[in-house]
This record gives structure tokens, sequence and C-alpha cells, in this order.
């Protein structure tokens, strides 16, 4: 049985700035992804609020989608089998310094907000997440 998934992923700001969408990609390439679709974009904040207004009741709403805002992104849709787990697991914890060895967050992230790339966390937040950036 084919269990073939989409999943959303973003190089944020900060990975933007220090020109890593392409190091970031070569990573998900290597393991596995296809890239089926991606736009080098720069967002309002009322969009970012959009994007992440599930995290509306969170102290720290009002910085991440200024912070998401704040420059461009690459956002992407990657495909593979159980792409939305191990998109997470490629990315490591949300907090750089406690993400594992040799994920994206260990290697590129600075610190929880500038933690170089968002990844959808469920099948279904992926279709909607897809959806937000890709639905013409
Ligand atoms: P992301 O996976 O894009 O989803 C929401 C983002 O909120 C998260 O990555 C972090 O960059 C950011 N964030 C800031 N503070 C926190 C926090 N205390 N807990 C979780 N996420 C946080």
């Amino acid at each position: 049985m084919s269990n073939i998934e989409r999943t959303l992923s973003i190089v944020k700001p900060d990975a933007v700035e220090r020109n890593l969408q392409e190091e970031i990609k070569k990573n998900f390439i290597e393991n596995g992804f296809s890239i089926i679709n991606e736009k080098k974009i720069q967002i309002s904040k009322s969009e970012a609020e959009e994007f992440y207004k599930v995290h509306q009741s969170k102290p720290f709403y009002g910085e991440l989608c200024n912070y998401l805002s704040s420059g461009p992104i690459v956002v992407m849709i990657l495909e593979k089998q159980n792409a939305v787990i191990d998109n997470r697991k490629l990315m490591g914890a949300t907090d750089p310094s406690k993400a594992d060895e040799g994920t994206l967050r260990k290697k590129y992230g600075i610190s929880i907000d500038k933690n170089s790339v968002h990844g959808s966390d469920s099948v279904e937040n992926a279709k909607i997440e897809i959806d937000f950036f890709f639905s013409s």
C-alpha cells in the first residue's frame, strides 16, 4: 500500500537571508523528498497571522507573525512516503539548541524563532498549508 504524502516546507527569513535555501533543498533531495513546487515570496503580516492562526493564543504569536513576514521565504511542496513525519524528523526539535545532531534546525537554526525551517505537523494541516501557498 502506498502512503505517498505531501507536506509544506518553509525556509524562513533567517535562512533565506543567509542564502541557505539551495543547501536546505539538497538535504531534502538527499533524504528522498521530491520538490514538487517551490517559490520565493514575501508575505504580509496579515497573511502570516492567517497562516499561523493555530498559534493565535500563544504569547509568541505576534512576534512569530512579525518574523515570518520580515523578509523573503521559500515555500515548497515536498513529496515522499511518510513525508510529514519524515520532514519533522529531518527538521529536528523546534528549539535548535535541543535538536539532534544532523537535523536541519541543529545545522542551520539560530534560535527558537529563527529556527530556519517550518514543516506541516499533520497530513491534514499539510493540505491546508499547501493550499494556502499554492492554490491560485
Ligand atoms: P514552526 O514550526 O514554524 O511553528 C511555530 C513557530 O513558533 C515555531 O516554529 C517557532 O519558530 C516559533 N516559536 C517561538 N516561540 C515558541 C515556543 N515557545 N514554542 C514553540 N514555538 C515557538
